[in-house]
């Protein structure tokens, strides 16, 4: 939800804010706008929709003085309060025009903010949370001349999440930041300094960062980074090196992100399997802040999460009670806290997100630590807000994803939670060294049935084209296959923006199957009839009565199952795998399905409408 940039150096700071907003721009592209210090004044651009509009305006405007500044911030913003328009879009003026603040999150409290500010006369320009903050600040400046002072001031009284970024006329050559509930971190240069949502905004100028805690203030000059927490007392961020580069960040030939994204699977998920196995052939998580004591005393695990990784979590379980014995519940994050879930100390909460940011996610971890459960991370972001709070961090090492409907995040997750599964299996006894040996290289043979499937998707990218048209779609699993079928239909919804549902094949006749109607498609998941062949015969079952009810049907089976050949329409070929691990080859032909469906519609397949990549609000 929102990016943001802040720069102070040697640079154009014009130029180093746009770019960095074009890395963020995954994070929110409803409306862009920069706000760049010249010697007395702030020159501010804002624009509604996608960032090139912005970059347009300021070509047509060529303002050299604005070009010249050494000092700046930009916002690229995902809607929360007030519309999409060129009004509500970041940074906010002050009334005096002294102060330019640039926010992301929710200040719940803002109506109150609102109300007394403008009891004292002071007229809002927009219909935005944020607003009230640089008029809070401006004033707090009139107290102070010490920037950061004044946004500690500031910040302890607003409630709710955010990171704010600010730039004060009177304080050349600085930029304040501050954050709550919402990812900043800064990247240390030679000469120049930034502050930036997450690294790809500055990772073509530095891998150096700092990860910035709860509740702290930031001030950035060229040359020094002066961290505080909201009191005022210096505080130690803790810097780290960025171990991926600019090019794993850009499109590397493809036309979107996301295809290089889904091609980028097999060694996705080989690095998230990469160094796990230890000397005695045990699972190695990253952090674990926890005893293997802790960890035998569990007797129940919830796993927490939202959209496509509340689906790897519905595949997790399966592997868990299997591997563990243990009942595993998976919930999503929104619902959990508020329904007053049974938790306790002997209580696992592992809570999956690719962003680590996701604000449900993270509220449903806060409240199962309140009720004392021990919690395990499984993240794709170093050093972000959930694995931070986490007893424990499996970190999924998939590189950055910046199409926001998530590919690889979800691949990396299952081998992720597979991994964990094992850990818990093996620190509990219930599995020996020698058995979890066995899973660990079936999944490290997976990178390579990964790109098998990879390699045959001309079929599937030509049936896309044929589908494209379609306005509904029915996708169908058991056991695993159930949640891909979920996330199937989820890509196509968030992509091709057509009606799509996933079912459980077996509930289909207690009502769904009224909808098939003559050409449906309805895609099938089938599993390996090598496993349990009941499953197996099942699915061809239903596949036979959504068929013989008119649909069109596209299977999703293992080379060599030929029971299914009679009822297929359209065949799309997996190799054989052991029945948990199935889904990380049977959802890669959706993923490419959905991604060749939307850019045969013309649709952004990056960027799709309404989204957003990192969700930090509830
Ligand atoms: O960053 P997270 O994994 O916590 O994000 C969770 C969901 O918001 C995310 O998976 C979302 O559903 C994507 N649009 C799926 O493609």
């Amino acid at each position: 939800m929102c990016g943001i940039v802040g720069y102070v150096g040697g640079q154009t700071a014009l130029q180093v804010v746009l770019d960095g907003l074009r890395r963020l721009e995954y994070r929110g592209y409803d409306s862009a706008g920069v706000a760049i210090l010249t010697e007395d004044e702030i020159r501010l651009a804002k624009k509604a929709g996608k960032l090139s509009n912005l970059e347009k305006e300021l070509q047509e405007r060529g303002d050299q003085v604005m070009a010249a500044g050494n000092c700046g911030i930009g916002h690229t913003r995902w809607a929360t309060h007030g519309g999409p328009t060129d009004r509500n879009a970041h940074p906010h003026l002050s009334a005096d025009g002294r102060v330019a603040v640039i926010h992301n999150g929710i200040i719940e409290n803002f109506a109150k903010l609102r109300a007394a500010l403008e009891a004292e006369g002071i007229e809002f320009r927009s219909d935005t949370d944020t607003e009230c903050v640089s008029h809070l600040l401006s004033l707090e400046l009139r107290k102070t001349d010490d920037l950061a002072a004044a946004m500690r001031n500031v910040c302890t009284t607003l409630e709710g999440a955010f990171t704010l970024l600010a730039v004060d006329t009177r304080t050349p050559g600085k930029v304040v930041g501050a954050r709550r509930n919402s990812p900043l971190v800064v990247g240390r240069g030679q000469g120049e300094n930034f502050l930036a949502s997450d690294v790809s905004a500055f990772i073509a100028h530095t891998r150096d960062a700092i990860e910035l805690g709860q509740d702290q203030v930031v001030l950035i000059t060229a040359d020094s980074i002066e961290i505080t927490d909201f009191s005022g007392v210096p505080v130690e961020g803790r810097p780290y090196h960025v171990n991926w580069d600019l090019a794993a960040a850009e499109k590397g030939g493809h036309e979107w992100f996301m295809f290089k994204e889904i091609d980028e699977q097999p060694r996705a998920v080989a690095d998230t399997l990469l160094g796990r196995v230890g000397e005695h052939g045990e699972i190695l998580l990253d952090e674990v802040r926890l005893t293997d004591q802790d960890l035998r005393d569990i007797d129940k695990v919830f796993i927490v999460a939202c959209g496509t990784a509340y689906h790897a979590g519905l595949v997790a379980k399966y592997a868990i009670e299997h591997w563990t014995r243990i009942p595993c519940e998976v919930e999503l994050a929104s619902e959990f806290r508020y329904r007053d879930p049974v938790l306790d100390r002997s209580t696992l909460v592992v809570a999956i997100s690719q962003s680590g940011e996701t604000m449900d996610t993270l509220m449903a971890l806060r409240h199962a630590k309140d009720q004392k459960a021990r919690v395990l991370a499984i993240c794709n972001t170093n050093g972000s807000t959930i694995p931070r709070e986490s007893d424990a961090v499996l970190y999924t090492h998939g590189g950055p994803e910046i199409a926001v409907a998530s590919t690889k995040a979800f691949l990396t997750q299952l081998a992720a939670c597979f991994l964990v599964g094992l850990h818990l299996a093996q620190v509990r006894g219930v599995k020996y060294a020698d058995e979890v040996g066995a899973v660990v290289d079936q999944l490290r043979a997976m990178p390579e049935l990964i790109k098998k499937v990879l390699s045959e998707m001309d079929a599937v990218r030509e049936l896309a084209r044929s589908l494209a048209e379609e306005k509904t779609f029915i996708f169908l699993g058991r056991h695993v296959g159930y949640p891909v079928a979920l996330e199937g239909a989820l890509k196509l919804k968030e992509l091709a923006y057509v009606h799509a549902e996933g079912f459980a094949a077996g509930e289909l006749k207690h009502g769904p199957i009224a909808v098939i109607d003559q050409g449906t498609p309805v895609v099938c998941i089938v599993p390996s009839p090598a496993g349990r062949g009941v499953l197996h015969d099942k699915i061809v079952s239903n596949i036979q009565e959504v068929r013989a009810r008119g649909a069109r049907t596209i299977v999703i089976a293992e080379e060599g199952d030929e029971a299914v050949v009679p009822y297929a329409d359209h065949l799309i070929r997996v190799p054989r795998t052991p029945t948990l691990l199935a889904p990380l080859v049977t959802t890669v032909p959706m993923q490419v399905l959905a991604a060749e469906i939307a850019h045969t519609r013309g649709f952004d397949v990056d960027q799709p409408r309404n989204l957003a990549k990192s969700v930090t609000v509830e």
